[in-house]
């Protein structure tokens, strides 16, 4: 592999530009281009030197030569087809979450990057978080002993599900995050889910329900109840002032074992402000700014594609990751529309 990794960004809306941003920091990767149809000038990404090559049509990105991996960051429903174009040109694969909104599409994704030439690294943020991977690596060293019961907890405000003006369900977009991780500390597979949905405001203004609750059984007996919404009202977190401070929501994860118990909690993320606006819970997590810097998950996960890409580090979030992930979202659904539990 080159010195410098050539990186082609596929949707420049807000997670890849965050990629972008990320990306451009790192001193053995290079921004090769961009691509977004709704692109009609360079988007600025702090940290380049210059105006970056931009294309409306990904196809076109894929082109060159230069391009060694691509972040695809498009809404969920396009995953498929731009991961078999990618992998037909080429060029390596980090994915953002979900994999992808229908099984048939998971498969042809992971069909299409099984083979040794091209990699594909699922953008599941969560395993690149200290806090989450201290879960996993106390879990790893049995200092819980077997894990029983997972409880997670991601309720974002409604400006979250605005963002998106309907586009998703909201275990589409966020609950992928904590099955994710349920998955990843049960190292175990889901044989029944359940869920139960609450329809309140963002329902009437948008048409996807507000809140839900999943519970999944694992094969040897694991239980975790995934808590998610984007209901909260909206002085939760304020985006406004200063911009940099993102924000997210109400965040927690308990995780049970035979021996012990664990307990995360990132409600406030350790910094906590009031003004004539109302609450703000910063995000000193995920992608905060220092010094004007992108720091936190974010660069995390982009620095390990980096290495995964050097063979320097395996995959530790996978096609079948993301694949895992998405059964129980989509038996989620079936439960919650048929009013039953689902086995898989
Ligand atoms: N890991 C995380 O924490 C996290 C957070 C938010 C979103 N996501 C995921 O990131 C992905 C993008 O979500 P988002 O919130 O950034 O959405 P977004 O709507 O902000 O951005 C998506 C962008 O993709 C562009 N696009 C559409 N079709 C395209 C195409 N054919 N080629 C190139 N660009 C195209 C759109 O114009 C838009 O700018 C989704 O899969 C989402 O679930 C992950």
């Amino acid at each position: 592999m080159k010195d410098k990794i050539g990186i082609g960004i596929i949707g420049t809306g807000f997670m890849g530009m965050l990629h972008a941003r990320a990306f451009a920091q790192c001193p053995d990767a290079h921004i090769s281009a961009v691509s977004d149809p709704v692109l009609t000038e360079p988007p600025d990404i702090p940290g380049l030197s210059k105006p970056v090559d931009f294309y409306t049509d990904h196809r076109q990105l894929l082109k060159r030569h230069d391009v060694d991996a691509v972040v695809i960051a498009t809404p969920e429903n396009l995953h498929r087809d731009i991961v078999v174009d990618a992998a037909s040109a080429g060029k390596h694969i980090f994915l953002e979450k979900p994999i992808a909104t229908t099984i048939e599409d998971a498969d042809a994704i992971i069909s299409e990057t099984s083979g040794q030439k091209i990699k594909l690294m699922m953008g599941h943020i969560l395993r690149f978080d200290t806090r989450y991977a201290q879960i996993k690596a106390a879990v790893d060293e049995n200092t819980i002993g077997k894990p029983l019961v997972c409880y997670a907890r991601r309720n974002a405000p409604v400006q979250e599900a605005r963002r998106l003006g309907g586009r998703v369900e909201v275990e589409e977009y966020i609950s992928v995050h904590d099955i994710d991780q349920a998955f990843w500390y049960f190292s175990d597979k889901a044989v029944k889910v359940s869920a139960e949905i609450v329809e309140g405001p963002v329902m009437k203004e948008l048409g996807v329900h507000d809140f839900i609750w999943i519970t999944i059984r694992f094969k040897k007996g694991g239980l975790a109840v995934i808590e998610t919404g984007w209901g909260l009202s909206e002085g939760m977190v304020k985006w406004t002032r200063p911009a940099s401070w993102g924000g997210f929501g109400d965040v927690c994860l308990e995780l049970i074992g035979e021996k012990g118990s664990l307990y995360l909690d990132y409600r406030p993320m350790g910094i906590t402000a009031v003004d004539d606006e109302g609450w703000k819970f910063p995000d000193t997590l995920h992608w905060p700014l220092l010094h004007g810097e992108i720091v936190g998950d974010i660069l995390e996960e982009d620095r390990y594609f980096l290495k995964v890409l050097r063979d320097e580090r395996e995959i530790i979030s996978t096609g079948e990751d993301g694949k895992n992930a998405l059964e129980v979202v989509l038996a989620a659904q079936r439960s919650y529309r048929e009013g039953k539990q689902i086995s898989l």
